[in-house]
């Protein structure tokens, strides 16, 4: 589509990949099916007519707003040939396609100098673990130099590691580590913004007119009497208040679209761009295997940063969104990156070490040449199915994996809703997005991090304390996890089965985000109660607290005070409980990782659901070309007894949570890996 206009029908727009994903997260934020958009009587609609039959939800200008951000996307815009393809879909998949990553939260894993904060020797000391469970790669969360106003997501030196953490020495050695068990690692490069004390913004704020003030965005104005505004446009912070924040000594608002020392960088800026390129290059040269990039596709802004649409900010909870969410040259950028900073020019030296190639058996071979081009992730809030696909696609030149959040939570909800997640949407929600992608896309799995609540809370609430069903309902999410076609991310923690915890004040809290939105809810009237009861549900400290090593009160992880304590104190749900129960959550991890490896049909096979309409069944094929066997995975969605469908493959089973046995019946959430018999 080049041209919208207002006699433009519904379905064109539903054409369009980013018309699509807009009307979808529309649908989904409304808790309404997108079935609806495709009724053919509503498919004809003119923008016109919907745009007035949808004025009392989403008000004048969302017709409009719509048209300017379809402008900038789509098929119109294919890459260049493709500058560094990242080569799925050819002969030889990428290293990444077979892998299971897991992301370490250091501050949170292992403290090796007790002073309560975990450090890079204690990632290190754990490595065994990491390869014992059979990580491919390991995605360290951020440990740059940091005033820690967001857990090192404010770096201001980014080739420097942060105080508590370690040392340069400390990382080469990680690195190493990692390498000579055949792990791979990537780090967190985090460059939508700096922090305020990153040397750019003091240089920007006390020179605007000199060489940095073009770094950021600084746009001149009158801070109003109170300090407080009017701010150059209406766009939020995500966490609380405007996104603009007034520098007397500048005599400039400064935008920061998280805390406020977390300052946003301008992009449009070559010299920018150019900067980060050259860190990625110094990192790659100290042994780095690539980075996950956060929220990477805010980087390009809309020119002149205009006010967001009212309706649309209502309805997401963020006025400007649709100004940065897949800017204009998000696209351009990102191949530039890829080539300038991740991609190994001829000549390259090599770095100090490489990862120890891994046989299908486990066993680690000779290391690995180095990689052509770096792994980029790409952490891209708000992107849905086709915006993922244009910002991963192989032939696109741009990421190489995008995480897509609306898994996380049911249609109509937000992370700080008190609800149970219906794992029969997660169904749907995989069904839905693999149903779309072709050979050229690749999608991450994932259904836990730092940035959220638990999976197993959100489904379990409660009843999470129940060990039999927590084992049982882990298990299946790692099978879903580690069979359904895609890059799985572990977080630390999911091994053994975490979940949230019972936090019962305030002052148990550690994360900016949480109690900016406490001091909010205070200030508006809530009681102390009130305002921790709604702020706990979507908590981003539940998937922050120390790892639970051993039993007792340090968990092993620190012989110190933890900076942040866990107040879980169950029996079982530790490693080393469980590294010596052959049924547990982490040997079963083990063992389908293990498989996984060893059998090329449960990574790079074809897919099959069966069942599809099923709320309560979850069961698909992984089939082999050529020779190999297929193999059948089964999931309970549900904590009751369930009927299996009829007329199932013959298969025998391999793993299970339950036993070795296929029934009429499944128990909560059994979940089974079979292969299936030959014959008919
Ligand atoms: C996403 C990170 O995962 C989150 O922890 C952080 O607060 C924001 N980006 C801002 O950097
Ligand atoms: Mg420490």
């Amino acid at each position: 589509m080049t041209h919208v206009e207002a006699r433009t029908r519904l379905k064109e727009i539903y054409g369009h990949p980013v018309g699509r994903d807009a009307i979808d997260k529309v649908l989904l934020q409304l808790g309404r099916s997108s079935r609806w958009v495709r009724n053919p009587v509503v498919a004809n609609l003119r923008l016109d007519t919907v745009a007035r039959l949808a004025r009392p939800v989403l008000g004048e200008a969302f017709a409009q707003s719509l048209v300017t951000v379809l402008a900038d996307h789509g098929p119109d815009d294919d890459p260049t040939p493709d500058p560094a393809p990242s080569g799925h879909g050819a002969a030889q998949p990428p290293w990444w396609r077979r892998a299971v990553f897991y992301q370490v939260y250091p501050r949170s894993f292992a403290d090796s100098d007790g002073d309560g904060i975990g450090d890079l020797r204690g990632v290190t000391s754990r490595l065994d673990h990491l390869a014992d469970l059979g990580v491919d790669c390991v995605w360290l969360s951020p440990i740059f130099d940091s005033p820690n106003e967001d857990m090192g997501y404010d770096v201001r030196d980014y080739r420097a590691i942060m105080a508590e953490m370690g040392t340069l020495a400390d990382l080469d050695a990680l690195i190493a580590g990692a390498h000579e068990r055949g792990m791979r690692i990537i780090l967190d490069l985090v460059v939508n913004h700096t922090s305020a004390e990153h040397p750019w913004f003091r240089a920007a704020i006390a020179d605007p007119d000199g060489p940095y003030g073009d770094y950021y965005h600084l746009r001149p104005g009158a801070p109003g009497e109170d300090g407080s505004g009017p701010p150059p446009n209406n766009w939020a912070s995500f966490f609380g208040g405007s996104a603009w924040r007034w520098i007397p000594q500048a005599q400039r608002w400064a935008l920061h679209l998280f805390a406020p020392g977390q300052m946003d960088l301008n992009w449009d800026n070559p010299r920018v761009r150019a900067e980060v390129a050259e860190i990625v290059r110094w990192w790659r040269a100290r042994g780095v295997d690539g980075f996950r990039l956060d929220v990477i596709n805010y980087i390009s802004k809309r020119g002149g940063l205009p006010d967001g649409n009212e309706a649309i900010g209502a309805l997401m909870g963020f006025p400007g969104i649709e100004h940065y969410f897949f800017g204009p040259r998000l696209h351009s950028y990102l191949r530039e990156l890829r080539t300038a900073g991740f991609t190994r020019s001829p000549g390259e030296p090599a770095p100090p070490s490489t990862v120890r190639t891994r046989r299908p058996d486990g066993t680690l071979g000779d290391p690995a040449p180095p990689d052509p081009v770096a792994i980029m992730v790409g952490e891209t809030p708000g992107v849905g199915v086709e915006m993922s696909r244009l910002l991963s696609g192989s032939r696109r030149g741009e990421l190489d994996l995008v995480f897509n959040f609306d898994v996380l939570e049911g249609p109509g909800k937000v992370r700080w809703d008190d609800y149970r997640y219906d794992l029969s949407y997660l169904k749907r929600f995989y069904l839905g997005y693999l149903a779309r992608v072709g050979p050229d896309d690749a999608l991450a799995l994932f259904f836990d991090n730092h940035d959220n609540p638990r999976m197993l809370s959100k489904v379990l609430g409660a009843r999470a304390g129940d060990p039999v069903l927590r084992t049982a309902l882990a298990k299946a999410l790692a099978t879903i996890q580690l069979t359904l076609p895609g890059t799985p991310f572990l977080f630390q923690g999911q091994e053994i089965a975490a979940v949230d915890q019972d936090f019962t004040s305030v002052a148990d809290l550690r994360d900016v985000e949480s109690l900016n939105r406490f001091a909010e809810l205070r200030a508006e009237g809530s009681t102390e109660a009130d305002a921790l009861a709604r702020i706990l549900p979507g908590a981003r400290d539940h998937a922050r607290v120390p790892m639970r090593w051993e039993p007792g009160p340090s968990t092993g992880f620190s012989t110190g005070t933890p900076w942040q304590a866990g107040r879980e104190d169950s029996t079982g749900f530790t490693v080393a409980e469980q590294a010596a129960d052959p049924g547990s959550v982490l040997n079963f991890h083990r063992d389908l990782i293990g498989l996984r490896r060893a059998e090329p049909a449960l990574t790079d096979g074809g897919f099959r659901a069966l069942a599809s309409r099923s709320r309560t069944y979850f069961g698909w094929l992984r089939t082999a070309p050529g020779s190999g066997s297929d193999w059948l995975i089964e999931v309970n969605l549900t904590d009751r007894t369930i009927r299996r469908p009829r007329a199932l493959p013959r298969a025998q089973v391999v793993l299970g949570s339950t036993g070795m046995e296929r029934s009429a019946t499944m128990a909560p959430y059994e979940c089974v890996i079979s292969r299936v018999s030959p014959g008919p």
